[in-house]
This record gives C-alpha cells, sequence and structure tokens, in this order.
C-alpha cells in the first residue's frame, strides 16, 4: 500500500465540512460534466457546500433533474461528448470533474475526455471518475472474481450495444498521456448512504487497505471534489475505499501503517 494512502488517512481525520475548508485552495470556479447523475449530483452539492462557484453539464433531457439547483448553478445543457458544449462549460474554470461513463458503442467516453482535455483552460485541475478496473502502470492485482466479473459485464454490455468497456480504458489512457493536471479517480463498488467522510485510498488494487472494496457514492463525489484542490494527487489514479470499510479501520489498525511503499 502506498504511503498516500496514509496522507489521506490524515485528511481522512477531518469532517466533510473541514476538510472542504482546509482543501479548497485557490480554485474557486468548478465545472462538474455529468452533473445530473448520481455522482454528479453529489459533486455539485459538495462543491457548492465548500463555496466553489459551479457549473454542470448534462444531457438536455437530464436538466430537470438539477432544477432544485438551478438558482445556484450554471447548467449548459449537451451531450458531454459535444466539444462545442465542453468548450462553453469549462471556460474560466480552475477544475473540472467530468464522470466517465462509456455509454452506447461510440466511444462517449473517450469524446468527453477528449473534449474535457482539449478545451479547459490551461493549468485547470482535471479529475476524472471511473472504476477499479482501469489500471495506470499495470501493477494491481485484481482477484480472478474481480477480472471475471469485469470481463462478463464488459461482453454483456457491448453485446446490448448498451456500454463499451473498453472505450473507458481509452478514455483514461488518454488522460493519462495528456499534457495537463489530471487526477483519475477509481471507485470501488458503491453504495447509498450518509457520509463516512473522505476514503481512503492506495495506488494499486490489490492493497489489503481495499480489500473492503466498498465506498459510499456520496464519499466518491467528496474525494473528487477535494482532490481539485490537492496536489499531491496530480498524475495519481487513486483506487479508493470507504473510511469506515472494515479493511480501511484494519489498515489503521496495523502498526505499519504510515510507512510508505511503492
Ligand atoms: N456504478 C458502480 O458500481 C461504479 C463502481 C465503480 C466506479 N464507478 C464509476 O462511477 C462513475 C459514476 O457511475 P454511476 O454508475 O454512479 O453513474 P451515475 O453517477 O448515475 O452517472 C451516469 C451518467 O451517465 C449519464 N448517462 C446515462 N445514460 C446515458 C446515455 N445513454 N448517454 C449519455 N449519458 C448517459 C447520466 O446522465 P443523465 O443524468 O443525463 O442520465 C450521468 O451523468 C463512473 O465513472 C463509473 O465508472 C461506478
Amino acid at each position: 500500500m502506498h504511503g498516500n494512502s496514509n496522507s489521506n488517512s490524515n485528511s481522512n481525520s477531518n469532517d466533510a465540512t473541514s476538510t472542504h475548508g482546509d482543501l479548497r485552495g485557490a480554485v474557486r470556479r468548478l465545472c462538474v460534466v455529468g452533473a445530473s447523475g448520481k455522482l454528479g449530483r453529489y459533486m455539485v452539492e459538495h462543491a457548492l457546500d465548500a463555496g466553489y462557484e459551479v457549473v454542470g453539464v448534462c444531457r438536455e433531457k437530464s436538466v430537470h433533474k438539477l432544477a432544485d439547483l438551478a438558482d445556484r448553478i450554471t447548467i449548459h445543457p449537451g451531450q458531454t461528448d459535444d466539444p462545442t458544449v465542453i468548450a462553453r462549460a469549462v471556460a474560466g474554470c480552475d477544475a473540472v470533474l467530468t464522470v466517465l461513463v462509456p455509454w452506447g458503442v461510440h466511444d462517449y467516453a473517450s469524446g468527453t475526455a477528449d473534449a474535457v482535455i482539449e478545451h479547459a483552460d490551461a493549468g485547470a485541475r482535471l479529475v476524472f471518475s471511473c472504476g477499479w478496473h482501469i489500471s495506470k502502470d499495470g501493477k494491481d492485482r485484481y482477484s480472478r472474481r474481480f477480472l471475471a466479473g469485469v470481463w462478463v459485464a464488459a461482453r454483456l454490455a457491448r453485446l446490448a450495444r448498451v456500454v463499451d468497456i473498453d472505450d473507458q480504458v481509452r478514455a483514461c489512457r488518454r488522460v493519462f498521456t495528456s499534457d495537463t493536471r489530471w487526477t483519475v479517480v477509481r471507485g470501488s463498488d458503491l453504495e447509498e448512504g450518509e457520509s463516512e467522510g473522505l476514503p481512503v485510498w492506495s495506488r494499486h488494487v490489490g492493497d489489503p487497505v481495499l480489500a473492503s472494496n466498498l465506498v459510499r457514492r456520496t464519499d466518491f463525489a467528496l474525494f473528487m471534489v477535494a482532490a481539485a484542490s490537492d496536489d499531491s494527487l496530480v498524475h495519481e489514479a487513486p483506487a479508493i475505499v470507504g473510511r469506515r470499510s472494515v479493511s480501511a479501520r484494519a489498515h489503521a489498525a496495523t502498526p505499519t501503517a504510515g510507512s510508505p511503499s511503492a
């Protein structure tokens, strides 16, 4: 496990409100691409709580899902892979948080990543969401069960032409090789529920701290927002797990917690 999960543990000692206050840094204006979905909405709410000026992009047909927030955020309706929509939305933003979901079979996730990378302001913090199945350096250690699950889900979804997991892999490759200040946040299995605070993270799936493979969706969003002003996460692909999960608590209790490893 990487020591960063330990520095993260330090951040975790704060509750959501104080964490926001500490991590906000210089970021002032923040765009959420995919704002009307479950993760997106949580990100909008956390960013507003933290005092950011928030801009959101969502499909025209989903604008109504943000009706209760309409007087607090600026909404740009449109497909997230539409460069014109993205260019307008991200202009002047210090940070862009992007929900990467590979809908359909026409490179929706790659197109979304490309549009954000191309049009975000120079130096903006770019934070993308995905799952554990994405690997930055090939050093993740997946269980057979996990790999089988991804393989089956990917084949079925592709057959039904609903989702193309390989598109999300390509999208993340583009992010990893881009000349931007990116972070790719890799979510474990998700559940709903009250916030438990900022998740714990590690560089590689397979590290014991991540074994519980579960995080609250609201805390996934909390981590995305926190990453926007945490420079230690630039060019990292943290795999996250709930801070109150069994594995995270077990790790926190071990005497070696706090010593970095590669
Ligand atoms: N679900 C999991 O168990 C899980 C686990 C680990 C990581 N993740 C990651 O978490 C992130 C959010 O995933 P989520 O499952 O929680 O989804 P979500 O937050 O509900 O987001 C889905 C997004 O996709 C949009 N969308 C839905 N159907 C679409 C379509 N046909 N064409 C274009 N856009 C469409 C939604 O917009 P509308 O509001 O317009 O519908 C929304 O912005 C993703 O990056 C995913 O890889 C998920």
